[in-house]
């Protein structure tokens, strides 16, 4: 595991420079949001078996399992699959995990070869399971790739398919719009491989899940508070 950490660290110069020139590519060619997705993540610098959140799988999965009172969790955007494997070796009865990329899951499968996760190919938007079929849903980095309305429909479909909890690791909100709001918001929008970087930060996240029925319950700042892990509860 520590070497895979270290293995990130020596490629993370080829990352941000192959993200800006997805992100240029985008521009010139005047790409949609599933074609820069398609273009970004099927790239093989970007599906690799190294995992920079490792640190803070665990303390996500925790957060998840809420000490054992959740026993089914739905995973979206689950990229490698590298939150679904901690999720994984939790007490959890059923873990599903998601991506809109079909490339991801297959490379998830393939590599973790994790026995007790079921693999799914699926939009956040248009999540194809029942009302509160899972106890808690997660995502981690994948709500800031969205486009503003994407966000608020995923948002929808995350607080219609959890019956208690939903747990986020994602940059941190800046929805006063501050100094700080704008700065992480400039920086994230030339470093970060989201068209939405932006807007995303400058979101009222706490507001939308809110409006779908969901209050903040646990929010702690990681790599020195530009992320954030979060987990919204039920309002009761
Ligand atoms: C930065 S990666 C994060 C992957 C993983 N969750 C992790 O923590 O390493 C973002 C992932 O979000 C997925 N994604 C982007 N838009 C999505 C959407 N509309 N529905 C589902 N997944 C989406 C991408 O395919 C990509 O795998």
């Amino acid at each position: 595991m520590r070497f895979k950490g270290i293995i990130w660290v020596i490629k993370f110069p080829a990352v941000l420079l192959k993200t800006f020139y997805h992100k240029l590519n985008s521009k010139r060619f005047d790409r949609n949001f599933h074609e820069h997705i398609r273009a970004v993540y099927s790239d093989p610098l970007f599906t690799d078996e190294s995992d920079k959140f490792q640190k803070h799988r665990r303390k996500i999965s925790e957060l998840a399992s809420n000490q054992g009172k959740n026993r089914t969790v739905l995973e979206v955007a689950a990229g490698a699959g590298w939150q679904a494997v901690s999720l994984s070796n939790f007490d959890f009865d059923r873990v599903v995990a998601t991506d809109l990329q079909k490339e991801r899951i297959d490379f998830a499968r393939k590599t973790l070869r994790v026995e007790n996760i079921e693999w799914m190919t699926a939009n956040i938007t248009d999540l194809s399971f029942e009302d509160k079929e899972f106890d808690v849903s997660v995502v981690s980095a994948g709500l800031h790739d969205l486009p503003k309305e994407m966000l608020s429909e995923g948002v929808s479909e995350l607080a219609r398919v959890s019956r208690n909890d939903v747990v986020i690791f994602e940059p941190t909100n800046y929805p006063e719009r501050n100094f700080w709001g704008e700065v992480i918001g400039f920086i994230g929008s030339i470093l970060d491989e989201s068209n939405h970087f932006s807007d995303f930060v400058k979101t009222d996240l706490d507001g939308l899940f809110s409006k779908n029925g969901f209050e903040k319950d646990i929010c702690c700042g990681v790599w020195s508070s530009i992320m954030t892990i979060k987990r919204y509860r039920r309002k009761v």
